[in-house]
This record gives C-alpha cells, structure tokens and sequence, in this order.
C-alpha cells in the first residue's frame, strides 16, 4: 500500500491544475497521483460478483485478462436467495480479495430495475422489483465496505438496457421514477452511504445522467443525503464543465488531459465557479483518505475457502422451478446427463464483469462425484462460439443423447444461452432458447420421461415445455463453483430454497415493456409507468409460467394466520411458518400490500418485505416481518413528495406473488397534503374541504337541490342529483362563476378560497 496521505490535504492545498487532475482518472483504473503533497493514486476495479482487477493494459470491456480472484454467483443468481445475510457475507468475501490485490473501490452493486427479459446485462442486476433491489444491493455494499473498502453503487439512474446505452433518453414519468426506479439506489445510499455512485451512460428525460444537476445533486445529496463521491460511469461524460457543476465528481477513464484543461478555462473565464471544483477535489481526496486507512492484508487470499462460499452461495440462488411426483432429488438412478453445459459451463455473463476465476467446476464432474449410480455423458448440441464442440452433426448429438437417455433411469439435460447472446453492450431479441436444444429435449423426452431440465442463462427464457418435463430447475449463472451447486441440489445435500426475483412470462409479447423496448430515434418511453414486472401481470391478470416469488422446496411449508399492527415506523407483520416435511429447508416468506380505494393507480400487489428463514423438519417460527412506513408511500406528483395515503391496507404473506398462504387488513393513517385551493381547483375540490365543504354544500342545494339527497324519484330514472354531483365533481370552480342561477361572485369564491387555505395552513 501507498504511504497514507496526510489527513490534512484539502483543495486549497492544490492548484488550479493539480484540482481539474484530481477529478479524472489517470487510466483505465487508477486516479491521478500528486506526489509534491504525497497525494497517492488509487485503483478502482469491476465487480460486482469478484474482482477484475487488470495488470497490463486495460479495457472496460471484459477483453483482456485478468489477475484470478473468486467468480462469485452474479446479481441474477445471487438475487435469487433473497437473502441479505448471504449476499453480505459475498460482498465481505470480495471485499478481502480486493484488501488483498490492493483495490479502493469495487465497481458494484448493480441495481438496475429488469424492466424487459431482454436487457443484455439482466444477468448482472437483482430484480424487477425495486425492494428486493434495494435490499439486496445494500447487503452487498456492507459487505464490501466492512472490509475498508468502497463500492459503486450503478448505474445511476433509469438504465434499463444496452442498446444504445450511451445516448438513449429514458423517458419516464415521475412516479414510476421514483417509485420503481429510483427507489431502491434511496435505500441503499440512506442505509449504507456507499463510498461512490456511479452515474449511468443514458440521459433522462433528455438530460444526461452525467450532467443532470437535480440527479445527482438535489436528489442524491440533498434529499437522500449522499456524502460519497459520484464517478461517471466509463466514458459517460458528455461536457466535462457541465458534469462537474451538476455534481459528477470523478470523470472515468482518463480523458489524456484535454476536458481537465476544459475545468482550467472555465475557472479561467468565469463560467466555472472555481469553489465548485474545490467541493470536487475535496471529495476525490476524501475517498483517497478514507482507501488509505483500511488494514492492510494480513494473509493472502484463501482460494479454497472462497470457492466454499462461492459454492453455498451457487446452492442457495437456484430456483427449482417444478418438481412434479418428486422426481428430484436423485438418489442412486443410472442418469444421464445431457448437454454441453454440464461439462463446459455457462457460469457468468460477458462485458465489464467478466471474471478470471481461480477454479472452475462444471457439474458433469461434480454430479460424478455425488453419484451412487452410473453416469452417462451426452453432449446434445455444440455451442456456438465453443472451441469444444465434438465434431458430429447436430442430429448425431441428439440420436447419441436420445441412446444415453433410454439406457439410464433419468435425463438431466442443461440447456441455457450461449455466452454471445447474453452480453453488456447489446439487448437479446427474443427470449427462447436454441432451436437446437429444443429439438434436442423433444428427443430425450422421446426417448424417457424422467427429465430434469437444468437451465443455465442470465435472462428469463420462455418454457414452451414447461408442461411436457416434470422437473426444471433454474441454475442462472452460478460463478465458478455453480457446477457444485447444482449437484448439491440434484442430490439433495443442499434443499433448494431461491425463489425468483423477476416474472417468466408466458410470450414475450406479454412483458409491460414490449412496444416500448428499447425505443427509437435516441428516446425509449417507460409506456408501462409503474406496472413494472409482476405490477403489470397482476394488474392485467395475464398468465404466466411462474410468477414472480416462486420456488420450490423438497420439503413443504404451512402458514399460519398473518396478524399486522401499525408501528412508528411502520407496520409489524408476524406469521407462524411450519416446515411440515422431512428434510430442513428454508423459505422465503414474503409481505405484499395492496390499497384498493386509492386516490392514485396501484398494483394490486406490492412487495414490501421478505425474510429467508430456515427450519428444521417439523419446525415451527414465529417470523416478524417489517413494512417500512416510507415504503407505504407513492410519490405524489402535486406535491413533488412522498405521500403515504390513509386507508386499509391488504396485507398478503405469501410463498410466491400468486400464492398467498394468509391475508389480513390494517389501517394505516395518512400524512396530509395540503394541495392550496385556487380557481382552478373543482367544486369537488372544495366540497371535500373541511372549511368551504360545509358552505359550498349549503350554497349549492339552494341553487341545485340538495346533494346529500340520494333516493332516486324512481328506481327506473338515473339520479338527477348524481348525475350532476358527477359531472360538477371535476369542474373548475373559477369557470362556473357567471353561469345562470349561479348567484355567485368571482370574489365571493376568491374569498371562500383564501378562507380555506388559510384555516389549512394554521
Ligand atoms: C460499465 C460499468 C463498469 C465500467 C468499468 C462500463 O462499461 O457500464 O458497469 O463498471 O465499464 O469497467
């Protein structure tokens, strides 16, 4: 390590030059050293799941290689646990191997919303839901951080894709901004502080992320009091001037001096405050500090106790996805096991985060080693781009699996995506699987029906033979030891117990984004606004093939009546939950809320906590689960805040989105809004205020009859006095004035109003 930096060092200590230096890098991984003042450089490195940390000449693209460090199980996979607890004790891991190999800052979490299955980098984000997001992504960061180590929370914000990633306006509303998008980076800058944020390449709502004053300053700094510093994101920076004075701290890669000579001439000119550079500088030295002060590596680095935790890990993200007449786990049957995968697998997503591992296990050799019975091995199909594809024809692939499947007991075939279509730097274009597989699945189901599909990919795939394989589990991508993982559940050594964090939808055509994915002309419009993932199939009751929340177990689990009670700080959820099989397991117990008379649109069902609990076969807990009153709150446009409405609560504990064990109401009191009366407000408006309501109802019944009066002349005739309130319900109160038999002044309203309001404020 670099002899630490004297605490002392602040921007007044440097010149105008040093000050614009310090705010880029010096290449592609370190900052710009000042040796006059001792100031050292420090090195940053990609994340999220392991460190790629780079020796020769570097790239941000995962192209050259390397030092080897732990291949942990990406976002994808990791998400899959909705564990905290697990994905903290991942993020101390890497966090070590970057004390060790000497790393400032880890360049992750990510914690992008899945917003479209096609999303190149899915694989490297936690969910379509952004509470899981949050919490999840804040795990990570502690687990970094308590290692004296940074991290980068990315990409901020509203960067939902890669096509055209770099230029690309998300154009989105403010409550879906707020509420599905910027959410969870709120929680995990509040939470956790990350040393930095990484801006994003996108712009929103036409401003880029890089150079957007109310992003990152009134939004990160002011509201959710972020003191970190924010880095671009490689090569996000579009007008260095401009980036700097909306709040971007550090410009990433290294810009060869040219736009630090920019922050030079506008100081020089007039057109930079040079105050704001110094804020700047001073953040650069404040993360420089604070990197200098972590212990240094006391042993090196435990490869085979990393590969452990990479392998618990890898165990505790797959999803079994059906398990139809306990077909799994495999006890001592002749298997075969089908499909490259098993033997070379898929095991991370290409682009900035592709890791060197320090081992690879592939779960052909692990299911060997666990097996009581015979093994039998048939490739099934080659893979394209794979240097190992045996030199057969695609139909002597699937006659030799079909032979393999009919001689043994059961199939477990891996299918999943070849690495080039799953990728940072460009979208998928469908969802399905190869043709080639599934011809080759067609063909071993002829052959025997004992199937166990094993899915290796970073984003959701279609299942078109969901109905027609009694067992499917879904392994993502799983690092390096996912091989051992997948064995583990197969065999039963480990119960699984991921459930999904994002929707698998029947058709792509069935995905909220579609049609408004990924955009044209350099603007993609968030169409869906809030009905994001399991919000939208919900909302519109569509099918799917497994919601949101699902996964099973080989044991089972009861629930008991759900009781809720509003708290300060928000609503306590308590429900027994009884393993009720034979084998301990864990389940991932899951709190939805649902508001059905709210004054705005809403999901019918809404995550708001979760808890991954274990039990003991026969076992039975009491799990207190907690809804954060914050997390109650939509974001109400009139008022540009977070609003939580009044009302009673649905409140839904549930094994998956679409498998509710228990439900109960509460009522929870609203924070008030004082949206102030004007002309423009309508008669509704003012009836259903508590100092004109009274007056405006006697003025009205003198002039219309009386609107409490409900009883219909006759049950065959519409109520005329329905009718009426209806139509005068959204009326502007300024317009009616002057009507006929409206024996009322602009004054007298104007009057009315001011009366009104200022009782309100009071
Ligand atoms: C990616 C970031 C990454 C950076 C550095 C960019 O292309 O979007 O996630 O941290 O490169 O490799």
């Amino acid at each position: 390590m670099t002899d630490p930096t004297p605490h002392t060092v602040t921007a007044a200590d440097l010149t105008l030059e040093e000050k614009a230096a310090l705010t880029s890098g010096a290449d592609f991984w370190t900052t710009k050293s000042i040796d006059r003042i001792n100031v050292p450089s420090i090195m940053v490195t990609d994340g999220p799941h392991g460190l790629r940390k780079q020796t020769g000449s570097g790239d941000h693209l995962g192209l050259e290689d390397s030092v080897p460090a732990t291949c942990f199980p990406p976002a994808v996979a990791l998400g899959s646990s909705w564990d905290p607890e697990l994905i903290e004790r991942v993020g101390a891991a890497i966090g070590t191997e970057a004390v060790i190999e000497d790393v400032a800052v880890v360049l992750g979490p990510g914690i992008n919303i899945k917003r479209s299955p096609l999303c190149g980098r899915n694989f490297e984000y936690f969910s379509e839901d952004p509470i899981v997001s949050g919490v999840l992504g804040a795990a990570s960061v502690r687990g970094i951080q308590s290692r004296g180590v940074g991290t980068s929370l990315k990409h901020f914000a509203v960067n939902n894709q890669e096509f055209d990633r770099m230029r690309a306006s998300s154009d989105i509303d403010a409550r879906p901004l707020r509420e599905i998008y910027l959410r969870g980076f709120e929680h995990v800058v509040r939470r956790e502080q990350p040393w930095t944020v990484m801006c994003s390449y996108n712009r929103i709502n036409g401003v880029y992320a890089s150079e957007d004053p109310w992003l990152l300053t009134t939004v990160l700094r002011d509201e959710w009091g972020f003191e970190g510093l924010v880095v671009s994101d490689w090569g996000a920076v579009n007008e260095r001037v401009a980036a700097l004075i909306a709040g971007l701290d550090l410009e990433m890669p290294a810009s060869g001096g040219r736009t630090d000579a920019q922050l030079v001439a506008a100081v020089g000119d007039g057109t930079l405050d040079e105050a704001v550079l110094d804020t700047a500088a001073n953040r650069n030295l404040a993360l420089i500090q604070r990197s200098q002060q972590r212990p240094a590596a006391d042993s090196p680095l435990d490869v085979d106790a990393h590969h452990a935790l990479a392998r618990e890990a890898a165990a505790r993200s797959i999803v079994l996805l059906k398990n139809d007449g306990d077909l799994l786990p495999l006890a001592d049957e002749r298997i075969a096991v089908i499909g490259a995968f098993a033997a070379e697998p898929r095991y991370q997503g290409a682009g900035s985060s592709l890791i060197n591992p320090t081992r690879l296990d592939s779960a052909l050799d692990e299911i060997r080693a666990l097996a009581a019975g015979e093994v039998s091995y048939a490739p099934g199909f080659a893979v394209p781009g794979s240097k190992n594809n045996p030199d057969q024809t695609a139909e002597q692939l699937r006659d030799d699996a079909a032979a393999a499947a009919t001689a043994a007991d059961i199939a477990v075939v891996f299918l999943g995506l070849p690495a080039v279509e799953e990728s940072e730097g460009f979208d998928r274009e469908h969802i399905n699987l190869p043709a080639e597989q599934l011809a080759l699945l067609d063909a071993v189901i002829d052959a025997n029906s004992n199937v166990v599909v094993v899915l290796s990919n970073g984003g959701v795939v279609a299942l078109p033979f969901n109905d027609r394989v009694p067992a499917i589990v879904e392994a993502w991508l799983l690092g390096q030891a996912g091989g051992g993982g997948i064995a583990d559940v197969l065999f039963g050594a480990v119960n699984p117990s991921g459930k999904l964090t994002e929707t698998i939808p029947v058709r792509l055509e069935d995905n909220p984004s579609y049609g408004n994915f990924p955009g044209e002309f350099g603007h993609v419009r968030y169409g869906e606004g809030i009905l994001v993932g399991y919000r939208w199939y919900d909302a519109r009751n569509i099918d799917v093939v497994y919601p949101f929340g699902h996964g099973l177990s080989y044991t089972s689990f009861d629930y008991g009546q759900v009781t809720a009670e509003t708290v300060d700080s928000g609503i306590r959820v308590t429900v027994d939950v009884t393993n009720t099989g034979a084998r301990d397991g864990r389940e991932v117990v899951q709190v939805y809320t649902g508001l059905a008379q709210s004054a705005v649109q809403r999901a019918p069902r809404e995550l708001k906590a979760f808890a991954s609990v274990a039990l003991a076969a026969g076992e039975t807990r009491t799990i207190e689960l907690h809804i954060d009153r914050e997390d109650l709150a939509y974001w109400d446009i009139r008022v540009d805040r977070w609003v939580v409405e009044g009302g009673e609560y649905t409140i839904d504990v549930a094994a998956s989105s679409r498998d509710i064990r228990s439900s109960t109401t509460v009522t929870v009191d609203g924070d008030a809004v004082d949206v102030p009366l004007t002309m423009e407000s309508s008669i509704g408006d003012l009836l259903r205020n508590p100092v004109s309501g009274p007056i405006m109802r006697g003025a009205m019944s003198g002039m219309f009859g009386d609107q409490s009066h409900n009883d219909a002349e006759s049950a065959q005739e519409p109520d005329t006095d329905d009718t009426l309130a209806k139509i005068l319900e959204s009326f502007p109160i300024g317009r009616i004035v002057g009507f006929p038999n409206v024996p009322v002044t602009y004054e007298q309203i104007e009057q009315l109003i001011a009366a009104a309001n200022s009782a309100t404020q009071q």
